[in-house]
Parts: C-alpha cells; sequence; structure tokens
C-alpha cells in the first residue's frame, strides 16, 4: 500500500507526517527522513518495545547512512520523571552525541514525551524523529510538539514545545500492540470523531471491523484522519497560548479526574477519556446544546469500539468536581469542553456544579437509548 504525507506547515519548524505500513523497512528511506544536520544519533525506547522493533529500527536507520546507539529505557509512566531524564541525557551524552546529532524515539507517548524533552533540552536541542508505536502516540502525542515529564505534584508539568524534524508512523508497530492499548488509543479516536464530526464518525461506523482487524489500509486512514485534526489545531496555536488547542480536551477535564481519584491504578488513561467523553455528551444535552440524536449516535459510537461507558458505581462525584476545579487548565473555575453538536466544539467556562453533579450521577447508569 502507499503511505500518507501529511504536512504541518509551522514555518522553520514545518515538517510532515508520514503514516501507512512497511514504512521502517530497511530500503529506500531518503523520501521519509529529512535532511538531518548529522549522522549520529540515538534510538531511544524502553524495555517492552526494544525486543520487538528496535532492530529493524536501526537497520532502517543504517539503511538511511544513520548511525544510531540504543538507549532502553525502564517501561512505564512512573518512569517518565527527572531521574530517568538525567540517566538519559548522560548515555546521550556518553554515545558521543554532539549538537548536530539527532534523537529518535521509537516508543508510546511516555518515550516520546521523554525523548522529546531531551531533544529540545540537550545542547539547546538536537534534531528529533518520532516514531510512535501506539495508536494514542500516533493519532496524538506524536504530533504537535508537546513533551515533557512528571512531578510528584502531577503529571506533565515540567516541558516544552519543540517540534520533531519528521512524524512517521508506522502502522506495522501496532500490530503487537495488546489489546487494552489498543482500546485506549481507539478512546481518542472516538474523541476526534466527535469532534470533526459527520464524515469521519461514518468513516468509524463502517469501517469498525476493518479496524478492529487492524487491516493496515484502515488503521492507515483513521491515522491520518485523526493527525490531520489534530494538526489542523495545532497549526492555529502552536504553543497553546489561544485556547484554540483547547478542545482537543474534549472527555479529558472528567478523565483526569478520574485518573487521579483511582491513584492512576484500575482505569487506564484511554478508557478514563472514554468515561469522560460520556460525561461530556450527556452534559452537553443537560445544558441544552446538544440534541439526543447526536447524543445517542456518539455513545453508539464507543459501544461499537469497545469503550467502557459506565462512570464507575463508586466514583464520588463531589471529588471528581473538585479534581475538575483543580485541573491544571481550569483556571479553578469549573470549565469543560463540551459539543453543540457533532463536530461542534465549545469551551462551556460557566458550568453550574448542582447540574454537574446531577448529571455525573446519571452516567452511572447506561443512557443509551434501547
Ligand atoms: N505530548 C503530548 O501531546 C501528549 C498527548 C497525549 C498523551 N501524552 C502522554 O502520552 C503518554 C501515554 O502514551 P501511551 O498511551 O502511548 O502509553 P505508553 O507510552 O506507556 O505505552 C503503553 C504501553 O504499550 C507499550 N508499547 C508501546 N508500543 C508498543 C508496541 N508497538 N507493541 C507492544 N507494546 C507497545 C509500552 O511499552 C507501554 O507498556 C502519557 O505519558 C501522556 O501524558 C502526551
Amino acid at each position: 500500500m502507499g503511505s500518507h504525507k501529511l504536512s504541518v506547515s509551522l514555518d522553520s519548524r514545518s515538517y510532515s507526517i508520514h503514516i501507512g505500513s512497511g514504512l521502517t523497512k530497511a530500503g529506500d528511506n531518503s523520501l521519509l527522513l529529512p535532511r538531518l544536520r548529522g549522522n549520529q544519533g540515538v534510538v531511544v525506547t524502553n524495555t517492552t518495545v526494544a525486543p520487538l522493533h528496535l532492530r529493524r529500527v536501526q537497520e532502517w536507520l543504517a539503511a538511511g547512512g544513520y548511525e544510531s546507539t540504543a538507549i532502553i529505557l525502564p517501561d512505564g509512566e512512573e518512569y517518565k520523571n527527572h531521574e530517568v531524564l538525567q540517566r538519559l541525557y548522560q548515555e546521550i551524552f556518553r554515545a558521543g552525541i554532539q549538537r548536530t546529532g539527532y534523537i529518535c524515539a521509537l516508543g508510546g507517548g511516555v518515550i516520546g514525551d521523554l525523548a522529546g524533552f531531551a531533544a529540545a533540552t540537550y545542547m539547546r536541542g538536537i534534531d528529533l524523529i518520532q516514531l510512535p508505536t501506539t495508536i494514542l502516540a500516533q493519532v496524538d502525542s506524536a504530533i504537535g510538539g508537546k513533551n515533557g515529564v512528571n512531578l510528584e505534584s502531577g503529571k506533565n508539568l515540567v516541558g516544552t514545545t519543540y517540534q520533531p524534524r519528521v512524524v512517521i508512523s508506522d502502522v506495522d508497530f501496532i500490530a503487537t500492540l495488546p489489546e487494552r492499548e489498543c482500546l485506549c488509543g481507539l478512546g481518542e479516536v472516538v474523541k476526534y470523531g466527535l469532534l470533526a464530526g459527520d464524515d469521519f464518525i461514518s468513516f468509524l461506523e463502517m469501517n469498525q471491523t476493518e479496524i478492529m482487524k487492524q487491516d493496515p489500509r484502515s488503521l492507515a486512514s483513521m491515522i491520518l484522519s485523526c493527525s490531520s485534526i489534530k494538526v489542523d489545531y495545532v497549526v492555529r496555536d502552536e504553543y497553546d497560548l489561544l485556547g484554540v488547542r483547547a478542545v482537543l480536551n474534549l472527555g479529558h477535564t472528567v478523565g483526569h479526574a478520574l485518573e487521579k481519584m483511582y491513584a492512576y491504578r484500575n482505569l487506564a488513561h484511554g478508557e478514563a477519556v472514554a468515561i469522560g467523553l460520556v460525561c461530556a455528551l450527556a452534559l452537553s444535552v443537560a445544558m441544552k446544546s446538544l440534541a439526543e440524536p447526536s447524543f445517542q449516535r456518539g455513545l453508539q459510537l464507543l459501544k461499537l469500539y469497545g469503550l467502557p461507558m459506565l462512570l464507575p458505581m463508586d466514583a464520588d462525584v463531589d471529588e471528581i468536581i473538585d479534581l475538575m476545579r483543580r485541573d491544571k487548565k481550569a483556571n479553578h473555575g469549573l470549565s469543560m469542553i463540551l459539543l453543540r453538536g457533532l463536530g461542534d466544539p465549545y469551551l462551556e467556562a460557566n458550568i453550574d456544579s448542582g447540574l454537574l453533579r446531577k448529571t455525573l450521577e446519571r452516567c452511572k447508569q447506561p443512557l443509551m437509548a434501547s
């Protein structure tokens, strides 16, 4: 199959996103790799991804004349911290990487964020190649330049915006991804559906079987659509200063609160986002901005992809609201991205806490019409 190419136009920081199957197979990669400043670099990955994909990627880089040293980090969100970052800097230095060197991030969002931050700051910035290997990373975290590490006080509190030189989303990586991780990525995909509206929702409705079977062509089309939606927001607000990128948080305000409430255990990020989407849809209806048929279509889409849809019975709704107020993006008010229609998101900054409480309680019961 051919590959798709998407351009991210950001003046001198512009780059391409390539999406397709077989993109990182050894062979001619001159069309994919941009002219990097030098040919010495490191591939940053983790203990799970390395045995699955590292050799192939290093061979692929070598075929283009790029030397690489592998740096293998422990796997897990808990390692996205300053301690591991320090180790990463030291290993990059030990590999002899100079200002003209490059970092290739091979992994999911955790590796992408860590390696991206290292690339942004090592010797004041070196070339970065993003090779995302999860659905979530291909549709979201590898695009847009945000990177960072967690502090004990919260996730992603330290980081920069630093664009990669290229993103290569090879859908073949997805074949080894555990089912639960696929599901988490699909939560984000459904979010893009709700943001984009009818065309993409229809695509997701009609191609569900192929997507779940991981047919490369369908996966690539899906990732292309999600990537272009994200790119559209990124180019209009690269540094997230204008509030344009805020709508990408659809489902995330309640999602983040749920993740925090369960101390990042039991509920994975994508699962929390899926439940957050149900809550955002339900609140949009409660605030009379979304019509019932659109609400039901949104719920159907989540169901079609096997995503969780019920707020856990033991979830303390007052705690969720409290956590929402303290969300780093909330400015202490109660705000949320809601929908006026499918494909028509907006920031609602004046949410009545009583209505929100009632709506969240309702989300503990099935809301889909039978
Ligand atoms: N920078 C951004 O704009 C942005 C956006 C969204 C999320 N994020 C960050 O992304 C992170 C979550 O990313 P994620 O969901 O990709 O999680 P992850 O990076 O932890 O990957 C999930 C799991 O899948 C494994 N894995 C990755 N690729 C695999 C493959 N091809 N085969 C088998 N296993 C594989 C990983 O080792 C890990 O165990 C969070 O830290 C979040 O803060 C960043």
